[in-house]
């Protein structure tokens, strides 16, 4: 039901560095995790590139728009400096070098698919087609990614293009209709915010035979009350204090 780790770096190294870059992944690899969550959007040429924000403005200078923006020109920008000096030059990592990196070091991913708006679809798509290319021949599915999206089209699109490839549906909260979304996209887990879940909630998922995901918990008092209510992994911002071997 859920054959990956239990606790997860989210965007790389959490909070400790640049958030969905290279950087941030050798972070959480130096502090022992072998399972991370980043974003993934599509560049201008429709590349996909490691990135939260559709626009410019908070860990990238400027302005503009992810989706108009190359990732040539994309890998030139600075998505190091807005947390500190230390990380100047720290450039947009393309999906493909970060693939490279985690499977170097044997670290697990869940990417979640993260459109800009209106590119839903095509971002699902060509992020689903291209790791189905890069993990071509891969036939232990603890070692294919997980994708997520709050997107449905984006799912549904990735399903399609990937089907072999496992999804995992990102809900902030749960609708009444939740087990019958997933049934829809063949999803084999849920992934909410544990803000919003209930013990009620996370027992009736369970019951139903999917994984059970949250995020981003960042105490370990809230970490192990989840737990204890059956969840099955979450992803923290906060690997300094829960550590990769937090769950047993
Ligand atoms: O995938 C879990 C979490 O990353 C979802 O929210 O906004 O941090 O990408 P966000
Ligand atoms: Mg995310």
């Amino acid at each position: 039901m859920w054959p990956y780790s239990k606790v997860i770096a989210h965007r790389g190294g959490g909070t400790l560095a640049p958030e969905n870059t290279l950087a941030g992944m050798r972070c959480g690899l130096a502090h022992g995790f072998r399972a991370v969550e980043f974003d993934v959007m599509l560049s201008s040429d429709r590349i996909p590139v490691l990135m939260h924000d559709p626009q410019f403005g908070r860990t990238v200078r400027g302005g503009g728009r992810v989706c108009d923006t190359s990732a040539a020109e994309l890998a030139a920008m600075d998505a190091g400096a807005w947390l500190s000096a230390e990380f100047a030059g720290e450039p947009v990592p393309t999906y493909e070098q970060v693939v490279e990196f985690c499977r170097a070091n044997g670290i697990w991913m869940n990417v979640e698919i993260k459109p800009s708006p209106g590119f839903e679809q095509e971002t699902g798509e060509v992020v689903a087609r291209f790791t189905q290319q890069l993990f071509a021949g891969e036939t232990d599915v603890r070692k294919l990614p997980l994708f997520s999206s709050f997107s449905y089209a984006a799912l549904r699109a990735a399903q399609g293009a990937a089907p072999g490839i496992p999804r995992g549906y990102l809900l902030k909260s749960l609708p009444a209709d939740w087990a019958k979304q997933l049934r829809a996209l063949e999803a084999t887990a849920l992934h909410t915010d544990h803000k919003n879940l209930t013990r009620e909630q996370a027992a009736a998922v369970k019951e139903a035979g999917y994984g059970l995901f949250c995020y981003t918990v960042n105490t370990p008092e809230r970490a192990q009350e989840i737990l204890g209510w059956g969840v099955d992994a979450f992803c923290t911002d906060r690997i300094d204090l829960i550590g990769p071997d937090f769950a047993g």
